[in-house]
């Protein structure tokens, strides 16, 4: 008997999860033309209902594996997040020979290589381009578009929510914590936003990209990863005083045999195209041997935004199913078994200008001994900013952009300056990057 329709199974009901209600009704007669067979949503999973989604005319389970056992799923899409039940409940998908969507980048950072060989074993797809940057399609950019190109670097902005909260501080002065809750109101944070802070979510999704960009098996350790939370309100300040933005970038870069990943605040030139890109926006920019330099931009985050990714996937996968076809893409660009590690770049190898901010003691000869030390690491200094002190002050806030030096010069030389007396011990260090053409 031939197929009737495909049946989509959703399990998840957050934010992303009712953005696919919503994208999957209003675009259903459209989804189905496309396949030419009915595309319907025909089981939700959800511990609880969500008040913002009106589930009333669909099948709903408590338990989210009933959707993974119930025969008219045919494609189950995966939003609950975490790394624990997802990870149970991919698996027990991808091994009952149905396909596979995700928007977790948790667990394909994490367990990716797992679940990938478990599709390739069971002839299915396990898609995933709602995981990194929202709505920008990034994944099938790097796994099909630019398949006859070799990648020098990915970089760009990959968390929404830390780029909401640096452009609401920088350019409208507001408070951490009350730019946090209204991104968490948006529907831009996760669950628990402490991945989106320090930096793991866009470590995650960096991990991604690397593998899709080197054909590196995914390695969740693999960046060096720090978050927004190591940039404070006067650094941003400092920063547009020197002609800089500070955002939260992901850079992967190939460097012969190895790979450098890095996840970090960077102060970027304001003339760059990178610095403009604010808000919830995301952008990734590549460069490569054929295509030369591309950039993306787009909502890196949101309901909507992240769920159009969901049921791209869902609809590409219909697609091959309503035609007879297997699953024709590798899930990480390329079968597993033909991923190659590469070794890391060590971190203090990595060379960038720097900008360095400390609070001194306004005396004699403090400043010199600062440069001194500087100098005798080979570091060369290309600005200083010395506030005077506050009244009744005895300290001074400096901050000095150096030129580029290797991170393991830059650790030893503010070591030494953490250790005078006349600084407080504690060194504020960010990476500058200006994105000369390579
Ligand atoms: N919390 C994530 C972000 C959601 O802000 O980018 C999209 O992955």
């Amino acid at each position: 008997m031939s197929r009737q329709r495909i049946g989509v199974g959703l399990c998840g009901l957050g934010t992303v999860g009712s953005g696919v209600v919503t994208l999957l009704d209003r675009h259903a007669r459209e989804l189905s033309s496309r396949c030419g067979l009915a595309l319907e949503l025909v089981h939700i999973g959800a511990r609880r209902d969500n008040p913002n989604c009106d589930t009333s005319r669909y099948k709903v389970s408590r338990d989210i594996f009933d959707v993974v056992s119930d025969p008219d799923v045919d494609i189950l899409v995966e939003l609950i997040g975490g790394t624990t039940t997802a990870f149970d409940l991919v698996q027990g998908a991808l091994n009952a020979g149905k396909h596979v969507v995700t928007a977790n980048k948790a667990l394909m950072a994490a367990r990716g290589n797992e679940l990938a060989a478990l599709a390739e074993e069971n002839g299915v797809a396990l898609r995933y381009e709602a995981a990194v940057a929202g709505g920008i399609p990034i994944i099938k950019t790097l796994r099909e578009s630019l398949a006859a190109n070799a990648i020098q670097s990915v970089a760009g902005i990959i968390n929404g929510t830390g780029n909401f909260i640096l452009t609401e501080m920088a350019k409208a002065g507001r408070d951490f914590e009350d730019v946090l809750a209204e991104a968490q109101a948006l529907g831009y944070a996760e669950a628990d936003p402490t991945f989106d802070i320090d930096g793991t979510d866009a470590a995650h999704k960096l991990v991604i990209l690397a593998t899709l960009a080197f054909g590196i098996p995914l390695n969740s350790e693999g960046p060096f990863t720090e978050g927004i939370n190591s940039v404070a309100p006067e650094d941003l300040r400092f920063a547009a005083e020197l002609g800089y933005v500070i955002k939260h970038l992901g850079i992967a870069t190939r460097a012969g045999e190895r790979v450098d990943l890095r996840v970090h605040p960077t102060l970027i030139p304001v003339d760059k195209q990178i610095a403009t890109v604010d808000g919830v926006l995301n952008t990734v920019m590549i460069r490569s041997d054929g295509v030369g330099e591309l950039v993306l931009v787009g909502p890196g985050a949101g309901a909507l935004p992240t769920a159009s990714a969901v049921c791209g996937d869902v609809a590409d996968v219909a697609q091959h199913m309503a035609r007879g076809i297997g699953d024709s893409l590798p899930v990480l660009g390329r079968p597993v078994s033909e991923l190659q590690e590469l070794a890391t770049v060590p971190r203090g190898e990595v060379e960038s200008e720097w900008y360095l901010r400390m609070v001194v003691a306004d005396e004699p000869g403090a400043m010199a001994d600062i440069t001194r030390l500087l100098g005798d690491q080979d570091i060369s200094i290309e600005s200083l900013i010395q506030r005077p002190p506050e009244t009744g002050s005895t300290q001074v806030s400096v901050v000095i952009v150096t030129d580029r030096a290797p991170g393991a010069a830059i650790e030893r030389a503010t070591s030494a300056i953490a250790a005078l007396d006349a600084t407080d011990g504690s060194i504020t260090m960010l990476r500058i990057e200006s994105f000369e053409a390579a």
